[in-house]
């Protein structure tokens, strides 16, 4: 039988609880985080390391057969993709920030400004409900220095713990949606990938009910 190809982020907040619901779940995985893939020695699964933003790609081309990903990031990039569970872990929301001295009223003060985020669609959906445009900037990381360094006048990004945004002097000021890891899906996987899905899926309700 073929394996089943799994995406996981490659690094940052995924990563660790990723690998740790496959270990839950009795997948054994022999790496090497330094390579950017690997195999499990006792269930038929391939895992490749991957950038969280290429992973919407990657499912929809049929790349690999399910990935472990933000649900903010399929909401960005993969609204056509499915999910097929939610994981419970790495919950977030995806916010709109403003300096802390500015006296924010309402989404009216962000009309025309200029906004940094890695999230544009995201943002241009919740400013368009409410007839705005703003002047957006992408930005792939470090998003909150924006403000400090004069590039834009509010910022759009993900809140976990508040840290990042307190050491910037931010305050977050809209919450536009909450997010945590799923496991996502292909629309093109194969016969023989979704039986071993099925039953990764088993294991895998078990482990979060166990969690509960
Ligand atoms: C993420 C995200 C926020 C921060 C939120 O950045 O982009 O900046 O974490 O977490 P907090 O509310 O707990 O501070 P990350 O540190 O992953 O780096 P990046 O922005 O450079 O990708
Ligand atoms: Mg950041």
């Amino acid at each position: 039988m073929d394996n089943i190809k799994i995406a996981i982020q490659k690094s940052g907040r995924l990563n660790e609880d990723s690998l740790k619901i496959l270990k839950d779940c009795g997948i054994g995985i022999d790496n090497g985080r330094d390579q950017l893939k690997a195999s499990s020695r006792n269930f038929p699964l391939e895992v490749f390391y991957l950038r969280n933003g290429d992973i919407p790609q990657y499912l929809r081309d049929g790349v690999v057969d399910i990935a472990i990903i933000g649900e903010n990031v399929l909401i960005e990039k993969g609204e056509d993709i499915q999910v097929a569970e939610k994981l419970g872990f790495s919950k977030c929301r995806v916010s709109l920030a403003v300096p802390k001295a500015y006296e924010y009223n309402s989404i009216e003060d962000l009309r025309g400004k200029r906004i940094a985020t890695s999230y544009p669609n995201t943002v241009k959906n919740y400013l368009s409900k409410s007839g705005i445009t703003a002047d957006l900037h992408i930005i792939n990381g470090s998003v909150e220095i924006a403000p400090n360094i004069g590039l834009a006048d509010a910022i759009c990004d993900i809140v976990s713990s508040g840290s990042t945004l307190f050491k910037n002097n931010l305050k977050e000021v809209e919450v536009m949606l909450s997010s945590e890891a799923v496991l996502a899906v292909s629309p093109k996987i194969q016969q023989q990938q979704q039986e071993i899905l099925t039953k990764l899926l088993f294991r895998i309700r078990s482990v979060l009910t166990a969690r509960q």
